[in-house]
Formats: structure tokens, C-alpha cells, sequence
């Protein structure tokens, strides 16, 4: 069924259509029950992290629900959790439109959207308004990043106000530092920015839950493809010592080599050409964790369109994995395809 509408879908500008889907996806609620019905995989293989449980491995990846106006949708269609963002202190309207393509011939699209989002507060009232209709076991990531107009040596206060007003709402938080869309935020990966960024989080988050009488909140730390080895191997030390729970692996790439599009084209590749070099990723990580008693807990992003590529993630040590390209693609009909 999903392959029509597919054909229908890609007939109209992606953006456009993306905006659609997540206002259907938010609105049309008589239409919840035929999607329980026909997707969602109503099994259980829980997943335990640091206390905070996942009823299922597979969750959506950030960037496809970026104001938390569709979060009641993804968890009738089974997924164990979303992320949502990423999300920025003050709200912001992203990059230049036209700044999501398909790769159609490649399974892939390519975006350059700039966190565009309606900001932390915002999104906190979202949040807030749907939770009560939430299953118990769904689970609320929340992707926090700066605003574009945010100097470098600033960001740690943005990513820092992000926690303090999403604090109660988020079940969990990811630092992303690794999208290519907000000129020089990758850079917060080098060791010039590193220890202090992790470090100033990581005091917000206990101080937020002092306050509250509560744990802090689990934090994972969401890394590029495109770093070499002795980059990733910083990247996890400074998680590890900053108590980080673990490591999404990975955001988009900028490698657009062999694809079907123009090498010069700005953006992140996400979807079937991200797949190895993501897996790469995740397997090295999976050998630091293996020299250091599994301290942190692994996520795999990128490239996972059916079983097959779940189980890839899984056997590379990843406890949770997460899509969003192959949902585009292949549909809702993805969950069950993966989770049964
Ligand atoms: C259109 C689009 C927007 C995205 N926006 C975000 C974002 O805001 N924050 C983020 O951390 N990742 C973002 N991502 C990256 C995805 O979360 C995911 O890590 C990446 O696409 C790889 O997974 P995939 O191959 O399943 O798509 C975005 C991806 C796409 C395609």
C-alpha cells in the first residue's frame, strides 16, 4: 500500500510533503486505530539503559519530528522511542529553501535544513500537552543543539538552557554536535571545545536534578561519520569521562562521492550511502567500549532500511537503533518489517 502513496509522495517537493505527513500524523487522530491495526508489531524485547526502559530497540531518529507536534503517532506505530529536535534555546527559522532532496536512485536524500524548530520552550509545551496520552513505556528523547547566531565559545550556555527548560519534559537528552548544517558546529567535536562543552553539560544536568530531587537525566552524545579513528577515540574518552550514557553513531555525512548529485551540493547524505561508514563508526566504538567494560551505551543511526541492517547494527554492539531514511522510503510498515 505504502509504495502508491509513495509514488504520490515523491511526485511533490519533499519538504512539503514532510510537512504534511507530520501535520496529518498530529491532527487526524480517528485514524490512529487503523495504524495500530495495520503497524504496529505489538511485541516486547525491552531494552534497559541505565534504568530507563525501552520496550522495543528500534525508535525514530531526530530531525523527522523536530517540534514534538507528532510524538502520540509514532508511538501507535510501535517504535520504543523518538527523538525529537533537534531543538535550539530560541526558535529559528533553518536555511534557505529548496533544503531537502531525494536521491532517489540512491535511497538516500540529502538535507541542509539548519535546525529550523520553534525552540525549547515551545517545545516544551508540546511535550508537555501530549504526554498524559503517551503509553507508559514510550520513551521521550529530546536533541538539543545552539542557535546559528551563537558564537562557538558560547554554545555550552545554549546546549546548557536547552537542558534547564526541557529538563521534566525530556526522558532522556542528545548533545548533537555533529550535524553539517550549522556552520562550524562540528567543530565543537575537536578537543578545542570538547571537555569544556561536555563538562558544562554534564554540571547542568546533575544541577537540574539536585534541584528536583530526581537522577539526572541519561545523555548521549551524537557523533559525525566523517572523523578519523584518533577523533572518534577523543569523542568517546571525553563521553566516558564526562559521564555521558553513551553515543549515537552517526548523523548525516558530507561524503557525496559516487551519488547522484553534485559533489559541490551543501548538506548531510543520510539513507543507503551513509550505511557502512556509519557501521565503521559504530564498530570502533564497539571495540573502545570492549576495552573499557561496555561503560557506554551504543545507538546506531544511519542506513537501516529492513532486518537485515537492524541486525548488522545490533551485532555491532548497538542497543538501540534508529531510523529515518528507510522510514521515508519504505513506510510505517517498517516497524513491524524490522521488530517482528
Ligand atoms: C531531513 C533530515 C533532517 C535531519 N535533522 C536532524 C536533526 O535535526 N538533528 C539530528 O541529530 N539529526 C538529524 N538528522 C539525521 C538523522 O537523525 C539520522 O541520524 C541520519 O539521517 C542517519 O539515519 P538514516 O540513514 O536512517 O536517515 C536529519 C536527517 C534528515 C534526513
Amino acid at each position: 500500500m505504502y509504495k502508491i502513496a509513495r509514488k504520490i509522495f515523491f511526485y511533490f517537493n519533499p519538504e512539503k510533503i514532510h510537512d504534511f505527513v507530520i501535520y496529518s500524523a498530529a491532527k487526524f487522530r480517528f485514524l490512529y486505530p487503523f495504524a495500530k491495526f495495520l503497524y504496529n508489531p505489538q511485541s516486547k524485547n525491552e531494552v534497559t539503559i541505565n534504568g530507563l526502559v525501552f520496550r522495543n530497540p528500534l525508535g525514530l531518529a531526530a530531525g523527522l519530528d523536530k517540534n514534538a507536534e507528532a510524538i502520540r503517532f509514532w508511538d501507535i506505530l510501535g517504535f520504543s522511542h523518538i527523538e525529537v529536535g533537534t531543538v535550539t534555546p530560541l526558535p529559528q527559522p533553518g536555511n534557505e529553501k529548496p533544503r531537502l532532496f531525494r536521491l532517489i536512485k540512491n535511497k538516500s536524500l540529502l538535507n541542509r535544513m539548519g535546525f529550523n524548530n520553534r525552540g525549547a520552550l515551545e517545545m516544551k509545551s508540546e511535550i508537555e500537552k501530549i504526554k498524559k496520552s503517551l503509553s507508559k513505556d514510550f520513551v521521550i528523547g529530546v536533541n538539543i543543539g545552539k542557535n546559528k547566531i551563537t558564537p562557538l565559545e558560547s554554545a555550552k550556555d545554549d546546549y546548557a538552557k536547552c537542558i534547564e527548560i526541557l529538563f521534566d519534559a525530556a526522558d532522556y537528552f542528545t548533545v548533537n554536535i555533529s550535524s553539517p548544517n550549522t556552520e562550524g558546529l562540528r567543530e565543537l567535536q575537536s578537543e578545542q571545545y570538547l571537555e569544556d562543552l561536555l563538562g558544562t553539560i554534564y554540571e547542568k544536568n546533575y544541577s537540574e536534578s539536585q534541584k528536583r530531587n530526581q537522577n539526572p537525566k541519561n545523555i548521549f552524545l551524537k557523533i559525525a561519520p566523517d572523523l578519523n579513528d584518533d577523533e572518534i577515540k577523543t569523542l568517546y574518552y571525553s563521553a566516558y569521562k564526562n559521564k555521558f550514557t553513551g553515543i549515537i553513531a552517526t548523523n548525516t555525512t558530507v561524503d557525496k562521492s559516487g551519488l547522484d548529485c553534485n559533489e559541490n551540493e551543501k548538506g548531510g547524505i543520510s539513507g543507503v550511502p551513509l550505511k557502512n561508514r556509519s557501521d565503521y563508526v559504530l564498530n570502533l566504538l564497539n571495540n573502545l567500549n570492549k576495552e573499557n567494560n561496555n561503560k557506554l551505551f551504543l545507538i546506531a543511526s544511519g542506513g537501516v532500511f529492513n532486518k537485515t541492517d537492524f541486525n548488522d547494527k545490533l551485532n555491532l554492539g548497538a542497543s538501540l537503533v534508529q531510523v529515518y531514511t528507510g522510514f521515508i522510503y519504505e513506510g510505517p510498515g517498517i516497524v513491524k518489517s524490522i521488530l517482528k
